[in-house]
């Protein structure tokens, strides 16, 4: 085999390549990121993927829509996330912090699997067969068809691929296999670049359904999943604090279905449970006689999911105040905090600022602004906002309060749990059904300052 060599540096978050060091990453501005590593050209031949016989251009109009059947996985916040099941032959990322959930998940799904019939292989690579075993054991699973391999050398998982031939494979985690002809150490930028994309060739050239898991780390000693993203079909990342049950999975790329979608679900002893009406689990903590605390209709994906923001506002000592937030932009919290210093006069600048979407929920949608400035308002004021009232509505940089997309299905969900008002953008107002306004009690504002004095009276 014919090898060159030389040292390259790689940023370990983004993947982004130089030949010399650096602080700063100038692809992804983290810095201290930069690994060295001996780059190797080698000419030995991947995984051959099959020859098909229809490898010549074909009309558009000639091809026949027969759908390929998804695989349901019967786990339906699974499956809805997706879009509809796993689409046979393709290739997910699951990324997410250590310990979050991402091999509870696996088990849970390759035992849905096995149970229809299909072989499921399962490259236990970070921990042994015995304690997958002890796990699966414990998430009640039993079936034939769920083969455990643990092993982390990419030549012999390849050799049990093509003996087993499984339908379904997974790799837990994509960070531990190593190549051997690679000098750099697993978990490094060209070890989980290459390994990945030789998976890719045994997924698309022998139609294996395959499930990639990446941990997410701060510390950049290995190389995180983001520089994958590119490479798979699906990218599905875990959130959501590791403290509080909750654990919401996010679809940030989909090549078969909607992105953005997100699954909650529990982790509860016997592994992770579905959670199908998420509004009612955000809220149950929620105080009613709470200051700063306000309740926002938002839109995650396709379903609107209602969450209580929090503020707490304190005068500060220090020349610069603090501002933290948990769960928004921390841009957007800067600028809504602008807005109400110059349009209504308050002291942002003599105070601390701390917001947080309770529940450990993140949200860049816009349709939060006006929510958070009342939260932010209300602590300011020491005034609670009813709490049979919910916000929704972007603000712009001149006050102004900017209509949102999907109106009517916020408005039905804060129905559905049982508010009796909601403030919105004026705009919104007019293209509201009867029906709808006979059912809660609506009220449209143009700008920030009327709808924070009426709210605060
Ligand atoms: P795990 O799936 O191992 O995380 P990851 O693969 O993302 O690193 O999840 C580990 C956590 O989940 C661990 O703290 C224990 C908890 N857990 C439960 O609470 N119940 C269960 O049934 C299982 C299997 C794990
Ligand atoms: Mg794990």
């Amino acid at each position: 085999m014919a090898v060159k060599q030389k040292s390259v540096w790689y940023c370990s978050d983004c993947g982004h390549k130089q030949t010399k060091w650096a602080g700063q990453c100038s692809q992804c501005s983290n810095w201290n990121t930069f690994q060295e590593e001996i780059e190797i050209k080698s000419t030995e031949r991947r995984f051959e993927s099959q020859p098909k016989a229809n490898s010549k251009p074909v009309r558009l109009k000639e091809i026949s829509l027969t759908k390929t059947p998804r695989i349901k996985t019967f786990i339906n916040e699974y499956d809805r996330l997706i879009g509809g099941g796993q689409v046979p032959g393709s290739l997910t990322l699951v990324g997410g912090d250590p310990g979050i959930g991402k091999s509870t998940l696996m088990l849970q799904l390759s035992a849905a699997l096995a149970m229809q019939g299909l072989i499921v292989l399962y490259v236990c690579g970070e921990e042994s067969v015995e304690q997958t075993s002890m796990r699966a054991e414990r998430l009640g699973i039993e079936t034939d068809n769920l083969l455990l391999l643990s092993e982390t050398n990419f030549s012999l998982i390849k050799a049990q691929i093509e003996h087993v031939k499984p339908d379904i494979l997974i790799v837990d985690s994509i960070q531990i296999v190593y190549k051997a002809e690679i000098t750099s150490s697993p978990g490094s930028v060209s070890q989980v670049r290459e390994t990945a994309t030789e998976f890719m060739h045994i997924a698309k050239g022998h139609g294996i359904t395959t499930f990639l898991i990446g941990h997410v780390t701060k510390s950049g000693e290995i190389a995180g999943p983001r520089l994958l993203e590119h490479l798979v079909d699906t990218v599905l990342y875990f959130e959501g604090d590791k403290q509080q049950n909750y654990r919401m999975i996010r679809v940030v790329k989909n090549r078969f279905g909607p992105t953005d979608e997100i699954a909650v679900f529990q982790m509860q002893s016997k592994g992770l449970v579905e959670v199908p009406n998420p509004s009612q689990v955000f809220l149950e903590e929620r105080r009613k006689e709470n200051v700063g605390s306000v309740i926002i209709p938002t839109i995650e994906g396709t379903r609107p999911i209602l969450i209580e923001a929090q503020a707490l506002v304190t005068e500060t000592f220090f020349p610069t105040p603090s501002r933290r937030s948990a769960g928004l932009d921390p841009n957007r919290l800067a600028l809504l905090l602008a807005v109400l210093e110059k349009r209504m006069g308050f002291q942002m600048h003599k105070c601390d600022v701390f917001v947080s979407i309770a529940g450990g929920m993140r949200i860049v949608e816009p349709g939060l602004d006006l929510g958070i400035l009342v939260a932010v308002a209300s602590s300011m004021r020491n005034k609670r906002i009813d709490p049979e009232t919910v916000i929704i509505g972007e603000v712009g940089l001149g006050g102004e309060i900017r209509s949102v997309t999907r109106m009517e299905s916020r408005l039905k969900e804060a129905i559905h749990m049982g508010f009796s008002r909601c403030i919105i953008p004026s705009r919104n107002v007019k293209g509201l059904s009867d029906e709808l306004k006979n059912k809660i009690n609506i009220v449209g504002f143009d700008v920030v300052d009327d709808a924070v004095r009426a709210l605060l009276n």
